[in-house]
């Protein structure tokens, strides 16, 4: 059920005749302020000051795009990238930009898409200049094709020394082993369940199969080993109970603050993620910013019905 409701928003979130009504239309400005901070650097910038102000929330920003031929838009998904790059510079905020490495045209030309994520994180890397934070170019994860060529691109900018880290799936079979190589190189992984329909051969399907799941990659990444060797997880899930398994297992094997985070998208639990910041724990929420909102907003719902609520009431009762 999951993989065809999945499958059909993203078949939504792909379609061009849908997006071009829907990005002209009145409800347009009041659907993406739900979960987009706003069109551009700027906008996203103060959202980001606010968070850290109000709520001691720290971010990630993403870029959506705005729209514009084809063939222009890994330029300008990299030029928008390191716009925000100044943008938190000057606020003196954490560089912090996720990027999927498709948006930087790395799935059609790998050279050219490396070339491209290389500039960024070589912006985050000069335009922090040793200040305290956590700066990063943070690597989405894509469709299970896309894997093996993702981790490599983090392993080739990884060990430029450029700031680089890269998501995985807690779904993915694969993810466990992945996470123990990545350990051992004292990356910085971002786990998240996974986005993308896939099948039993390569995913596990079940919502108890996941979240069994969740807890070994836990188990594995909040071990003594994995503290020592320098390796630093995000645990980026809206589930309160995955959460909880982290917090405690980071607690019972003495990872400090700071030495880890929870990661929520902004808009979906944000009131979870303020309880959890004013109790101590390092929180970062994924801030998109951009015009072209209609791709993500649908993934969101493909990622779980319960979002498609949250945007209909934003709409009816109004506000953010
Ligand atoms: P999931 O939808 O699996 O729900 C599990 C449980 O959590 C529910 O049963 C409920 O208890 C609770 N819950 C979830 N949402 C709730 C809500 N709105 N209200 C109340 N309770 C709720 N994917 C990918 O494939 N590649 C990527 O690079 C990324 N990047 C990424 C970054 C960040 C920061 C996040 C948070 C997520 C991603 N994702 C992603 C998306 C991710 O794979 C996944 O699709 C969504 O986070 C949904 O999965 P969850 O684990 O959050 O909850």
């Amino acid at each position: 059920m999951a993989y065809y409701w999945r499958s059909a928003m993203i078949a939504l979130a792909g379609s061009h005749r849908a997006r071009s009504w829907a990005l002209g239309s009145t409800l347009s400005s009041r659907l993406a302020r739900r979960y987009v901070a706003g069109p551009d650097a700027a906008a996203a910038g103060t959202r980001t000051e606010t968070l850290l102000k109000d709520d001691g929330i720290r971010a990630s920003l993403c870029f959506l795009g705005a729209g514009g031929a084809v063939a222009d838009r890994p330029r300008a998904h990299v030029e928008a990238a390191i716009a925000m790059a100044r943008e938190l510079a000057q606020r003196g905020l954490d560089i912090h930009i996720s990027m999927d490495p498709s948006w930087a045209g790395h799935d059609v030309d790998p050279i050219a898409g490396l070339g491209h994520l290389r500039r960024v994180a070589q912006a985050i890397a000069t335009l922090s200049g040793g200040r305290p934070g956590t700066h990063l170019l943070m690597l989405g994860m894509e469709e299970a094709d896309r894997t093996d060529a993702i981790l490599d691109l983090h392993r080739v900018l990884a060990a430029e020394g450029l700031p680089v880290g890269v998501t995985l799936q807690a779904y993915r079979r694969r993810s466990e082993a992945d996470l123990r190589r990545l350990i051992e190189a004292a990356a910085k992984v971002r786990l998240v369940r996974g986005a993308y329909p896939a099948g039993a051969d390569i995913a596990f399907t079940t919502q108890a199969e996941i979240q069994a799941n969740w807890r070994r990659l836990i188990d594995q990444i909040f071990s003594s080993t994995a503290r020592d060797s320098g390796f630093r997880p995000i645990i980026a899930t809206h589930d309160h109970a995955i959460q909880d398994h982290a917090l405690a297992r980071a607690l019972a094997n003495g990872w400090a603050r700071g030495e880890y985070e929870i990661e929520m998208l902004f808009g979906i639990r944000d009131g979870l993620a303020g309880e959890r910041a004013r109790a101590g724990a390092c929180m970062r929420l994924y801030v998109p910013f951009g015009e072209d909102w209609w791709s993500y907003t649908w993934r969101r719902i493909g990622d779980n019905p319960r979002n498609a609520w949250i945007l209909l009431r934003s709409l009816v009762m109004g506000g953010r």
